[in-house]
């Protein structure tokens, strides 16, 4: 047993090793009903077949999809540091998906950088009857090419092993699938074997250029903040996201708008509650703003998976306090929560605003904010 035990640890050793030598593709995707994630599978196991490469699939955005909601969102950032990625997307009207293109268009900042050249490329798409398919790879192929990536074809790869008695999603830029064609399950058992063979040469391709490019010299200008850290560094602690009292939900994403409201619930209670001037005082109010925006702040935190520097715009906060008929200093009262979202995300932080007075607010609340937040 002791004699074997440096053997098991030279095997460990040696493993690590070939790990870390092989080429790290992204297979990056748009899907709406999941073609696209098929093909994404079967370009994935290709890409690991001969051992050369690991794949990853990531999506461009959250999917409304349930079924593809276990897949992790990829940032733009990260692109570069991957060495060859597997495009992929659904064809819109000849054309990439508007999802794809979303993402792509956010790239500006790795093209300015030159963040990209050199990196190979793939493309694959899921279409529908099939039609403009080939614009719609060539579509993707021409913002890759100002990427200055390094595009790799299929050719007639696979082709003499084909069933030629159906449709087939083959095409020298890259497997597609037609998924209105009913009469066999798409993809068909041939389509998943070219993107088998496409990922397959691809990792070969991604493999033999890796190391090749000088990535140090890669310098993102716009890296992404880290707002967790800045919440940890003004020892800003979020409270838990507060239960819904109702049949709603803490948050709702619409495209890549955040809609919260919240009222100044703390520790299952209503904090500093009432009517200002009658129960309650201005500072009172306006550390129950405080707690209010704390528990935005927390559901926001949700909303992003933990991650806060997906948050690209504090865009509008209204605030909503329990006054008398009389009373005029709302601004005041809110300026309590509108600091405390620039003190977290500086510049992004800084909103449009309302203020009103009601005669009354739920739960006997002094304050309920309503806040939208755009994200990545
Ligand atoms: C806006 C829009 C445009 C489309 N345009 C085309 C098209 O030009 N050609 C085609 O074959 N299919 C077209 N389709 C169908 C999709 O490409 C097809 O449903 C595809 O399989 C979706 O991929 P997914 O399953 O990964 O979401 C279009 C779909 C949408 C929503």
């Amino acid at each position: 047993m002791k004699k074997l035990f440096p053997l098991f640890i030279l095997i460990i050793s040696i493993t690590n090793v070939m790990a870390q030598n092989k080429a790290k593709v992204l297979v990056l995707i748009h899907s709406d009903n999941g073609g696209t994630y098929e093909l994404a599978k079967e370009i994935a196991k290709g890409i690991e077949t001969d051992n050369n490469a690991t794949a990853v699939i990531k999506q461009v955005k959250e999917p409304q999809n349930q079924k593809l909601k276990n897949i992790p969102v990829a940032t733009v950032d990260e692109l570069p540091t991957y060495d060859g990625i597997a495009f992929g997307s659904p064809v819109y009207f000849g054309n990439i998906s508007t999802g794809m293109s979303e993402f792509l268009s956010k790239t500006v900042n790795l093209w300015t950088n030159h963040a990209l050249e050199g990196i190979p490329a793939t493309v694959f798409m899921s279409a529908g009857s099939g039609a403009g398919k080939e614009l719609a790879l060539q579509s993707f192929w021409n913002s890759l090419a100002v990427h200055g990536m390094v595009l790799v074809s299929n050719g007639i790869r696979g082709y003499e092993g084909i069933n030629k008695t159906i449709p087939q999603g083959n095409t020298v830029l890259g497997t597609t699938t037609m998924a209105s064609l009913k009469d066999v399950e798409r993809p068909t058992k041939d389509e998943r074997e070219l993107a088998q063979l496409q990922g397959k040469n691809f990792a070969k391709i991604a493999f033999a250029l890796k190391g090749t490019l000088n990535k140090k010299e890669i310098r993102i200008s716009e890296k992404s903040e880290d707002f967790n850290q800045i919440l940890k560094e003004k020892n800003i602690i979020l409270p838990q996201v507060p239960k819904p009292a109702g049949n709603y939900k803490p948050f709702v994403r619409s495209g890549n708008l955040i809609f919260i409201n919240q009222v100044a619930l703390k520790d299952g209670k209503i904090f500093n509650p009432g009517k200002l001037g009658i129960d309650v005082n201005e500072q009172q109010v306006k550390e129950a703003t405080k707690v209010t925006m704390l528990n935005v702040l927390s559901v926001l935190n949700e909303a992003v998976g933990g991650d806060l520097s997906k948050v690209k715009q504090c865009v509008q906060l209204t605030g909503i306090f329990n006054t008398k008929d009389d009373y005029t200093n709302h601004a005041g009262l809110m300026n309590t929560a509108s600091d405390l979202a620039v003190d977290v995300f500086g510049e992004k932080g800084k909103h449009a605003r309302a203020t009103y007075g009601a005669s009354s607010i739920p739960v006997n609340s002094s304050v309920e904010i309503q806040a939208i937040f755009e994200i990545e």
